[in-house]
C-alpha cells in the first residue's frame, strides 16, 4: 500500500485537507449530484469540490447530510463566482452558498478566478468570512504567480491553496515551486485533462507495465507530486477506478517520463485572458 485517498495534508493554517477528492463541475443538480456524491463518500472520497457556478451546491449538501460519514470527516470546498466578486458581493455570495449547502461551516472557500480590479476586494471579504469562523480555510483558483504576489503584498491572511488547471501536458512547475515556497498547497483541476491524454505512448506504456488504467497513472502522478487531484465522474465504475491508486508506486524514472510530457498546453481558459 502507498497511502490512502483519505490521507491528509496540513494546510499552513493547521487545517487538514484530504490529498484526493471529487470534482462536481457539470454534474447535474438534484438526483445526479446527490447520487454521485453519495457514491463517492461510500467509496472513501472525503473531499468534495463544488462552486456556486456549478449550480449543484444543494445536491452536494443533501448528499453530505444524508451520509453516514460524519460531517467533520468530510471536506467541502465551494467558490465565489466572477460576477459576485468585490467586497460586499462576496459576503452575500458566501451566505447564498452556505445556505444552499445547508452546512454550518464550509471547509474551504475559493476565489474562482482572478477578476481584474476586483480580486483584492474579494480577498478582503474572504478574510472577513474566515474570521467569522464559517469557513475553515480560504484560498484562490486560477491565480498566476503575479496574482499571488499581489495578494501576498496586500493580505492579512495568506491563501492556503491555489486550484489550477494541471495535468501532464500542463505541469505548472514554476507556479508549483512558487506556491511551495509560500506554503500554498496546489490542487489540480481537470487532473486527467478530461481524457485528452489517454493514448499517449508514455502514459499507456506505464499503465500496461503496472496493470493500471491511464487515469490511475495520471492521478498517482499528481499525488506523488504532492498535488491534490479532484477528478470528476458521474459513473460508479470510474469513481472506483479513479480512487484505486494506492496499491502501486511510480518510480522516479516513471515520474520523470510523465514530467517530460509538459508542453504548457491549456485546455481551459488562460487566467490572464479569460472573458467570463
Ligand atoms: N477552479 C476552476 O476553474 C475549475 C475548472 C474546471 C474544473 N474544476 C474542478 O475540477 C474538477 C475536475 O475537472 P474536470 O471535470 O474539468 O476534468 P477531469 O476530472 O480531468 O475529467 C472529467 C472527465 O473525464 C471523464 N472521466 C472521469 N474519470 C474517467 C476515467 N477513469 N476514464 C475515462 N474518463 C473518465 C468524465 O466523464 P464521466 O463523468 O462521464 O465519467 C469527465 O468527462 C471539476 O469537476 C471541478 O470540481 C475547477
Amino acid at each position: 500500500m502507498s497511502g490512502s485517498i483519505m490521507d491528509k495534508v496540513t494546510l499552513h493554517n493547521g487545517v487538514m485537507m484530504p490529498v484526493f477528492g471529487l470534482g462536481v463541475y457539470k454534474v447535474e443538480e438534484g438526483e445526479e449530484t446527490e447520487k454521485t456524491v453519495s457514491s463517492a463518500l461510500q467509496l472513501g472520497y472525503r473531499l468534495i469540490d463544488t462552486a456556486a457556478f456549478y449550480d449543484n451546491e444543494e445536491g452536494v449538501g443533501k448528499a453530505i447530510r444524508s451520509s453516514s460519514v460524519p460531517r467533520e470527516d468530510i471536506f467541502v470546498t465551494t467558490k465565489v463566482w466572477n460576477s459576485d466578486q468585490g467586497y460586499e458581493n462576496t459576503l452575500k455570495a458566501f451566505d447564498r452558498s452556505i445556505n444552499k449547502l445547508g452546512v454550518e461551516y464550509v471547509d474551504l472557500y475559493l476565489v474562482h478566478w482572478p477578476v481584474k480590479g476586483k480580486y483584492l476586494d474579494t480577498w478582503r471579504a474572504m478574510e472577513e468570512i474566515y474570521r467569522s469562523g464559517r469557513v475553515r480555510a480560504i484560498g484562490v483558483s486560477n491565480f498566476q504567480v503575479h496574482h499571488l504576489q499581489d495578494i501576498l503584498n496586500h493580505c492579512e491572511e495568506k491563501p492556503v491553496i491555489n486550484q489550477v488547471e494541471l495535468h501532464p501536458a500542463l505541469s505548472q512547475e514554476e507556479l508549483r515551486a512558487f506556491c511551495t515556497s509560500h506554503e500554498i498547497a496546489v490542487e489540480a483541476w481537470s487532473p486527467i485533462a478530461r481524457g485528452r491524454l489517454f493514448g499517449d505512448p508514455i502514459i499507456a506504456s506505464i499503465a500496461k507495465d503496472k496493470g493500471k488504467s491511464e487515469a490511475q497513472i495520471i492521478l498517482r502522478w499528481h499525488v506523488q507530486n504532492g498535488v491534490i487531484p479532484i477528478p470528476k465522474s458521474v459513473h460508479l465504475e470510474r469513481l472506483k477506478e479513479n480512487s484505486d491508486i494506492c496499491d502501486f508506486v511510480l518510480t522516479a524514472k516513471e515520474m520523470e517520463n510523465i514530467n517530460s510530457l509538459n508542453r504548457d498546453e491549456r485546455f481551459g481558459a488562460h487566467p490572464d485572458h479569460f472573458d467570463f
